[in-house]
């Protein structure tokens, strides 16, 4: 039986600094939380028990960063320099570039060698206080290299100390072996390719990219009934590039989550709100591609659904491996509160997942994941850029950087 005490904190359970308790103690048994509150209140028989100083630390809950596609091989510094010379993300892809080049690395590369790159990305978000990822595939888009992806995704969660989520996206590119004919390349993702993968216990939820590159609103829905069919939650890359009613269309299967959403309409939101979908914002992705739509985030707030925030890693639109650096453009680009940004990254991409229960607050009974800043306000979690600010990570009671 272990015991401990974390002493001379301040403690912020829920990831909105309104709810502060200045002067905190957190009393941990077992990997779980047996009691918080403010260090005055202790109660007699806890006070016995080993202690830690955090000198004066700030506390939230672990970071979750819900939205990945950090297993992939090679990288597109290429098309960066291309992008920057003038031609856009979309007419790289119709070259035949963009995600079907990271799909030909991807399908050439060992499974050593996706995890070991992979885990060069998952290390820093580590560092930086996550303790809970989603990973998604579809940098494979045959059956062996979405399971190569999903099996590398799985072993990273044994090797590390974060919870890994896995989401299948066989639906995010058409592969060069179905040109011109999406509809039979939807039927291998329904018919095959899924029913396969979620047996093999490597599919906690489905996504599709629905888009003008990606897959039209007829077969992404033809993807989300498949997953519905077998009781899998869905997601949606939705109103990333164009309009397209994808956001309501996910809204209608119960979608955890609707992702990306620079185009989205007032009536998106409005389904969104009904079904109870989590906004994931992508500011990494809006940057990095230069795009110049906001995502209707005055919309969003007046509706009132949660807004996560996520880091994208992805080769292709956010090579970014910084949840708080996430923080800062969600500030800074989409005009979030530091409130906002700092539930965007912990309760509301629990939600995001359909972990609430596990990730994203600090709860008596709850596993105690938490991180120890070295800040003197939380504020600053969202205003420095690039610097790393975790004094301390603990998972389940144990410190882990
Ligand atoms: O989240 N939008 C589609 N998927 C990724 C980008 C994939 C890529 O370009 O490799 C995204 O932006
Ligand atoms: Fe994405």
């Amino acid at each position: 039986m272990s015991e401990r005490i974390w002493r001379h904190l301040h403690l912020c359970p829920s990831g909105d600094p309104d709810g502060t308790i200045v002067d905190a103690a957190l009393a941990v048994r077992d990997g779980n939380i047996e009691w918080f509150g403010p260090a005055s209140d202790l109660p007699a028989e806890l006070s016995s028990w080993p202690s830690e100083d955090l000198g004066g630390a700030w506390v939230t809950p672990s970071l979750v960063d819900c939205h990945t596609h950090i297993v992939f091989g090679g990288h597109r510094a290429d098309e960066f320099a291309m992008r920057l010379a003038g031609v856009g993300y979309e007419e790289i892809a119709r070259r035949g570039g963009g995600i079907v080049s990271t799909v030909r690395a991807t399908r050439a590369a060992d499974e050593a060698t996706l995890l070991d790159d992979a885990a060069r990305r998952l290390e820093p978000l580590i560092v930086e206080g996550v303790a809970a990822i989603e990973i998604k595939s579809g940098y494979g888009l045959d059956l062996a290299t979405e399971r190569k992806m999903l099996r590398v995704a799985r072993e990273l969660g044994r090797r590390y100390p974060v919870s890994v989520y896995t989401t299948f996206l066989g639906a995010h590119a058409l592969p060069p072996e179905f040109a011109g004919r999406p509809d039979d390349y939807i039927d291998e993702v329904c018919e095959r390719m899924l029913p396969a993968l979620a047996d093999e216990g490597l599919v906690d939820a489905v996504d599709v990219f629905c888009e003008r590159i990606g897959f039209s609103r007829a077969q992404s829905e033809r993807v989300l009934d498949a997953a519905a069919r077998r009781g899998l939650s869905v997601k949606m890359h939705a109103e990333q590039l164009s309009a397209n009613g994808g956001t309501a269309l996910a809204a209608r299967y119960g979608a955890l989550s609707a992702d990306h959403l620079e185009f989205l309409d007032e009536a998106g939101v409005a389904a969104m709100k009904k079904a109870g979908t989590v906004a994931v914002l992508l500011p990494g992705a809006y940057y990095f591609i230069r795009e110049t739509q906001l995502p209707p985030v005055d919309l969003l707030r007046r509706y009132g659904v949660p807004i996560a925030l996520a880091t994208d890693c992805n080769p292709g639109t956010s090579p970014s491996a910084s949840l708080l650096a996430m923080l800062n453009m969600g500030c800074t680009l989409f005009r979030l509160t530091v409130t906002e940004a700092l539930q965007g990254v912990t309760c509301h991409a629990a939600r995001a997942l359909g972990r609430s229960d596990r990730h994203g607050v600090i709860e008596v009974g709850r596993r105690a994941d938490f991180v120890a800043w070295s800040v003197e306000t939380l504020a600053e979690l969202a205003y420095w850029i690039g610097r790393p600010l975790a004094s301390r990570v603990v998972r389940a009671g144990v410190t882990v950087f």
